[in-house]
């Protein structure tokens, strides 16, 4: 984790926030490759969800909630963690979090926290009007289920996916941006028919496997975790947990949730005639009956099945798949960020082999607007004169290739390209860059 922290500060990624008066515990800012990794994530999860599926529709919602919302979710009363102080050292902590230095006769009896932020909303600040920064994004996605099957017509199963920033008051953030007390998750509400939503849960853990899969974190660093009953959520009635092996140990990645007809049951009007399975809430302020109508059953409430993933924690596992160091033959070590080339924050490095050669500059600026023309990313004019430290740094950083424009270019229009992985050199005519290009970036 040391060698990854550092790292994301020295090219980058990951800042403390604040970190000129101190910081703020909890909270990252994301530079100028952490940016690209981020959103190039966002896309790859959003491209697989509401792209490569035909049934599934996006949804950007707002981040205050109304509080009746998380009234009737559940938050209100039960988005609570356990703490203790130490009389000791004065600390406070997640109950199950204590450090190994803190005596137990020192801890006080626990007591439960609400990890939701509140925040004043209009011009009196006198606590009456407040709403809370959303704890999860999947409640907007409930309320809005009546505006989604009304404008776009859609019978079950279908999905709506968002992807947006959540807020949690954590006790004890930790672990770089594992633990964080603002972040964005990556959520799926899928809705299906009663009965059928056993084999749309595990369809979902496959579907959300294979995409781990394809964004470098292989099979063998995940596990899958059976949620056991004692521990699930209020609102699940079967949760499996996919467990990454992260540097400081196995930890949750992703979650994927049988929600049953909870959500929807909870937030609907005249609960008595919905034959909802859940155990709700009475609702006297919802307006609507959040039903659909399904061939020969009439009305129903669907069952929802969330795969939500934290894209946080998810940087966190590519970067630490991605992170090696390997020993080179003159006996150097080089460190490489052998990411994906989708995710990779640059895709591709053009240098000029003299810096002050006003032809070598101009080839390389040209070459760079093309390449940045085909719209795959971002791509990096580097001038420093010195191809050594360039390969160096972009090697860091999980350039996936190098293309040097020396005199050869010039005479016979030709570059080298240097493959990040691999560090092997070919040399390939002007013409043929854009085809070469595309082909290596997908
Ligand atoms: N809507 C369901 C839900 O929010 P969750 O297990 O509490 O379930 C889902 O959160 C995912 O969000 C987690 O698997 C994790 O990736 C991410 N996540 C949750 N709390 C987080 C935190 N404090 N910091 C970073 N990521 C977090």
């Amino acid at each position: 984790m040391d060698e990854l922290v550092a790292l994301c500060k020295r090219r980058g990624f990951i800042f403390q926030s604040g970190e000129i008066y101190g910081g703020l515990q909890g909270v990252y800012d994301f530079g100028p490759l952490g940016v690209e990794l981020k959103n190039n994530l966002k896309h790859a999860w959003w491209k697989s969800m509401v792209y490569e599926n035909d049934n599934i529709e996006g949804l950007d919602a707002s981040i205050l909630t109304n509080p009746l919302v998380l009234d009737y979710s559940g938050h209100t009363e039960t988005f609570t963690d356990p703490m203790v102080d130490c009389k000791s050292c004065g600390q406070r902590y997640r109950a199950d979090q204590v450090p190994e230095t803190c005596k137990k006769e020192d801890l006080t009896e626990p007591r439960q926290f609400n990890l939701m932020f509140k925040t004043n909303v209009g011009p009196i600040d006198d606590g009456t009007s407040f709403a809370y920064l959303r704890p999860e994004t999947a409640q907007q996605i409930f309320t809005n289920f009546k505006n989604i099957i009304d404008s776009t017509s859609r019978t079950l199963p279908f999905g709506i996916a968002q992807i947006g920033k959540a807020f949690r008051n954590e006790i004890t953030p930790r672990n770089f941006i594992f633990r964080v007390r603002e972040f964005e998750q990556m959520e799926l509400e899928y809705f299906v028919a009663p009965g059928m939503d056993d084999h749309a849960h595990d369809l979902w853990v496959q579907k959300r496997l294979d995409w781990w899969v394809k964004q470098g974190v292989p099979m063998k660093s995940i596990e899958l975790y059976n949620v056991p009953t004692k521990e699930l959520a209020h609102y699940s009635k079967k949760t499996i947990d996919l467990m990454y092996k992260f540097p400081h140990g196995l930890e949750e990645l992703e979650g994927i949730a049988n929600r049953t007809d909870f959500d929807l049951g909870s937030h609907s009007k005249k609960q008595d005639e919905l034959g909802i399975n859940a155990k709700v809430k009475k609702n006297k302020d919802s307006n609507s009956k959040l039903t659909i109508n399904v061939i020969e059953k009439g009305m129903v409430v669907p069952y929802v099945i969330e795969p939500s993933a934290g894209v946080e924690r998810a940087m966190l596992a590519v970067l630490n798949e991605a992170y090696t160091e390997e020993e080179l033959d003159n006996n150097t070590t080089r460190i490489v960020l052998k990411l994906k080339s989708h995710l990779a924050p640059v895709k591709a490095a053009v240098i000029p082999l003299k810096k002050n050669d006003d032809k070598l500059v101009e080839i390389a600026k040209n070459i760079k607007n093309d390449l940045q023309s085909l719209g795959l990313g971002r791509i990096i004019f580097e001038n420093t004169g010195n191809i050594g430290k360039s390969y160096r740094k972009h090697d860091e950083i999980g350039t996936p290739l190098c293309i040097t424009v020396d005199f050869e270019t010039i005479e016979s229009n030709s570059i080298t390209i240097r493959d990040r992985d691999s560090m092997k050199q070919e040399r390939i005519s002007t013409e043929n860059l854009k085809a070469y290009f595309m082909e290596k970036i997908t």
